[in-house]
């Protein structure tokens, strides 16, 4: 591929099928990106398997052995920066990040939610979209700020709902639409080609092809 590879890290906490999405769309030569280390606050994650097996370094840092968040949080940061991390993703990292750590990495910590964005932020977003019984439902990658899910909006994919959808049918329809919007996300700003004013992601030369791979077509 040639020319300059972003240089990622990832934080996880569990299953890691978007880490494995994003590890994919890498090592087929789709992003130029490079994930530098893997990072979990959950020793028995499987996403830190994944890692291993692709040869990225993996680390458990247990937020137990810091007596607050913020010194966990200086501890994973210390560790992202030692290793010249410019893009920090989270993937299924099911913790709250708090201003410290949001402000150290202004503008270069992105997240997936199984959701769009602005409804269902929080846990569970699946969940709370067929409780809400909404007909369409969907995934939102943000960038991430000082509130909840709150974050400047770069991409979201659309999936319906039906009628006898429970937490988990719609969850694995939404994870499909996940693991393509995510490492879309990441080579579009690995790209140089997203920018951010205020809460407006702006994304330069978006080809329409592009745009059908995170906006499929509903198959009705
Ligand atoms: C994904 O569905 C992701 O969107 C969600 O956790 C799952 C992690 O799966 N994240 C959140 O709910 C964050 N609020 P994975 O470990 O297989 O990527």
């Amino acid at each position: 591929m040639g020319g300059k590879l972003l240089k990622l890290g990832v934080l996880i906490s569990g299953r890691g099928s978007n880490l494995q999405s994003i590890i994919d769309h890498i090592e087929a030569g789709k992003i130029p990106a490079k994930i530098e280390v893997v990072i979990s606050d959950k020793k028995d994650a499987y996403g830190l398997e994944r890692a291993k097996k692709h040869r990225i370094e993996a680390l458990f840092i247990d937020p137990k052995a810091y007596p607050s968040r913020e010194e966990f949080e200086k501890a994973v940061g210390d560790e992202l920066e030692k290793r010249g991390v410019e893009l920090i993703c989270l993937a299924g990292f099911m913790r709250i990040l708090s201003p410290y750590f949001v402000n150290r990495f202004k503008n270069r910590i992105i997240n997936i939610h199984p959701a769009l964005l602005p409804s269902f932020p929080g846990l569970h977003g699946q969940k709370q979209a067929v409780d809400h019984a909404v007909k369409i439902a969907g995934c939102t990658v943000h960038f991430v700020d000082e509130g909840v899910d709150s974050g400047p909006i770069i991409i979201q994919a659309a999936v319906p709902v039906f009628d006898d959808d429970d937490e988990d049918t719609l969850a694995t329809r939404i994870l499909k639409c996940e693991h393509k919007i995510y490492p879309m996300a990441i080579k579009l700003i690995a790209e140089g080609r997203v920018s951010i004013k205020g809460r407006k992601v702006t994304i330069k030369g978006t080809k329409k092809k592009e745009w059908e791979v995170f906006n499929p077509p509903l198959e009705l």
